[in-house]
């Protein structure tokens, strides 16, 4: 079966938001799944606000199957998964996303939190690895694996590869063992070409963060979002490290996790050999500012993924997830004349 078949309100090929936390919210998911997609909330340690925004959910979208036609996504090193299943099993979304364990351990435990909360919302994880992928294909067996490659915004495994590799090794390693599951791909995607190669890569559908924060749905600082849209040439503009995550204290990420943002003043200062307490005191200061301390001359994080360059303007969710699906099948068309 299809994996969008087993999401009635998709439409092929599976065009999925990213769960940022707190930047992709209610008035996000609601948009991508109208539009036919899967919407997800990111949740971070906020599960109050969560409770709003899955109520905003359920009264625009109401419920298919009993289940609201979203997914939300834990970071399970910070979420108690008592409480999230709790809300799991209150309000039903469609998929559960979980990721960044303390240890791999840790992801059969919350899926069976999740599937007795509500046996029918599927659960998906979010590796980066090829080993990564086998272990928590064996011992949670989720519904879905999401393959993030190294090109991804936000958060990841320090050691990765591209998605252009790493997912038809995940494949292969799966096959190899046995094990059936549905895959999608996250990582640098960011237009229907890169889409389309996914596709070929052996995902059933895509996962896009960066290309989403153009969108005006997605709750992020202006000055954030401007960054993001004058960003060109990502491979230079973006970077992965671990110092994005010591700006506010001491990093509290898996050791395995570094993340990737936009360059900005705090990374150079740091790459200059700026001690960590001087970055640290000078972020708090630029944060107290109207701008947030947001842009490429500011010193606040901004996560984005290489692919940045080929977001270029504001576009509504809705937009972005018929253009994406148009994209791909013309590149599939493209690619096809090519052979
Ligand atoms: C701004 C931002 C915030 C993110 N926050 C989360 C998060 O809270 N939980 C999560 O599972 N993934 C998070 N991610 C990673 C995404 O799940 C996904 O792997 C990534 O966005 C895909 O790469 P792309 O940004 O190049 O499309 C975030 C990504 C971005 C860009």
């Amino acid at each position: 079966m299809r994996l969008s078949d087993s999401l009635p309100w998709t439409k092929t090929p599976l065009i999925i938001n990213a769960p940022m936390g707190g930047i992709a919210q209610a008035d996000l998911a609601i948009a991508v799944s109208k539009a036919g997609g899967l919407g997800q909330i990111g949740v971070d340690d906020n599960l109050e606000g969560l409770k709003t925004q899955l109520a905003q959910v359920e009264k625009e979208l109401g419920r298919h199957n009993g289940l609201l036609p979203i997914g939300v996504g834990f970071l399970s090193f910070i979420v108690d998964s008592s409480k999230a299943v709790e809300i799991v099993e209150k309000f039903k979304p469609a998929v559960v996303w979980v990721f960044a364990a303390n240890a791999l351990d840790d992801y059969a435990g919350w899926a069976e939190k999740v599937r007795k909360a509500s046996p029918s919302s599927q659960v998906w994880i979010q590796v980066g690895n090829v080993e990564a992928a086998v272990r928590v294909a064996k011992e949670a067996r989720p519904d879905v694996l999401c393959v993030q490659g190294a090109d991804a915004g936000g958060h990841g495994f320090e050691k990765g590869a591209g998605i252009i590799s790493l997912l038809p090794e995940v494949e292969d390693a799966l096959a190899e063992e046995g094990h059936d599951i549905a895959l999608v791909a996250a990582g640098g995607i960011a237009d229907g070409r890169a889409g389309a190669a996914a596709l070929n890569l052996g995902a059933q559908g895509v996962v896009l963060g960066t290309r989403f924060l153009s969108a005006p749905e997605t709750n992020v600082h202006p000055r954030y979002r401007a960054a993001v849209l004058a960003a060109k040439d990502g491979g230079q503009s973006t970077i992965r490290a671990k110092l994005f995550d010591e700006l506010r204290g001491p990093n509290r990420w898996p050791v395995a996790y570094d993340g990737r943002s936009i360059r900005m003043k705090s990374f150079e200062e740091h790459k200059a050999g700026v001690h960590i307490d001087e970055i640290r005191k000078r972020h708090t200061e630029a944060i107290k500012g109207e701008d947030a301390g947001f842009g490429v001359d500011g010193r606040t994080a901004m996560w984005a993924g290489s692919g940045v360059g080929l977001v270029r303007k504001e576009q509504p969710a809705a937009e972005i997830v018929e253009e994406f699906r148009r994209g791909i099948f013309d590149a599939m068309h493209t690619a096809r004349t090519r052979l």
